[in-house]
């Protein structure tokens, strides 16, 4: 379970500050899948990148499975990063000149793990994403929409048991979109938490609870109801 207490975090620019995240308290469930969604500026992604320690709270407390991590150190927060969370991004972020077998093994590598039992891994991860005929194709080679899958893949080959996506669609058409959302509710299927930033409302309603945030705060949190017709 993630335990957002009170969070702010204030940027200085020019001479003058503000807090992009002023005040939000949140907590998420193991097994949700949870949209984050605003307008630009809201402090949407500054959230994302607290949970996933990709910046630092300026005060208040995130607790991930009862530690405040915000509090880890060095060599905690590369294990936590690699092995608790698995980052998608809007821009994909491969490595182009790796092949989709070396991007997707990467954080394996970085985890310290090496060797044959890597390839079964990787060909899982790339199992879940539809990918496993390019798996020896450079990333350069591929199309947004498989980019993406491939990044999918990289961020679910350590089993986490959290997935942050920020805008996972933003560069996608509307197809690739809905290919990228049919993986990430299968990852939740199989029991994976998600938490989804979009400013997409049609994105957004497949998810099961939509959080809107405005000016750094939480403006409202609603937990979805559907019938299994809709799923
Ligand atoms: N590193 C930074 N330095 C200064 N201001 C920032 C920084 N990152 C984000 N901001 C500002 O914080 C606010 C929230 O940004 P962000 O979380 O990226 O919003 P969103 O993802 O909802 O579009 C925006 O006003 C943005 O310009
Ligand atoms: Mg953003």
């Amino acid at each position: 379970m993630i335990k957002i207490q009170d969070v702010r975090k204030k940027y200085s620019t020019g001479g003058k500050s503000f807090f992009a995240l002023d005040g939000v308290s949140l907590e998420i469930e193991e097994g949700e899948f949870v949209a984050i969604t605003g307008k630009s500026g809201s402090g949407k992604s500054t959230l994302l990148n607290m949970i996933g320690t990709l910046d630092r709270v300026t005060s208040g407390s995130i607790f991930v499975e009862g530690k405040n991590i915000a509090k880890l150190s060095g060599k905690k927060v590369a294990e936590y990063r690699n092995k608790t969370v698995g980052f998608v991004f809007q821009s994909f972020y491969l490595e182009p000149s790796y092949s989709v077998y070396e991007n997707v093994e990467l954080p394996l590598v970085l985890a310290g793990r090496t060797g044959k039992q890597n390839r079964k891994r990787v060909e899982d991860a790339l199992a879940e994403v539809g990918l496993t005929k390019k798996i020896k194709e450079k990333a350069r080679n591929l199309s947004g929409g498989e980019q993406q899958r491939v990044a999918i893949a990289r961020a679910i080959v350590n089993d986490p048991s959290y997935i942050l996506a920020d805008e996972p669609c933003g560069n996608l058409d509307t197809a690739n979109s809905e290919n990228i959302m049919r993986i990430l509710a299968a990852l939740h299927e199989s029991g994976k938490t998600i938490i989804m930033v979009t400013h997409d409302p049609e994105d957004a309603q497949k998810a099961d609870r939509i959080v809107t945030m405005s000016d750094g705060k939480i403006i409202s949190d609603v937990t979805q109801k559907r019938d299994d017709a809709s799923a």
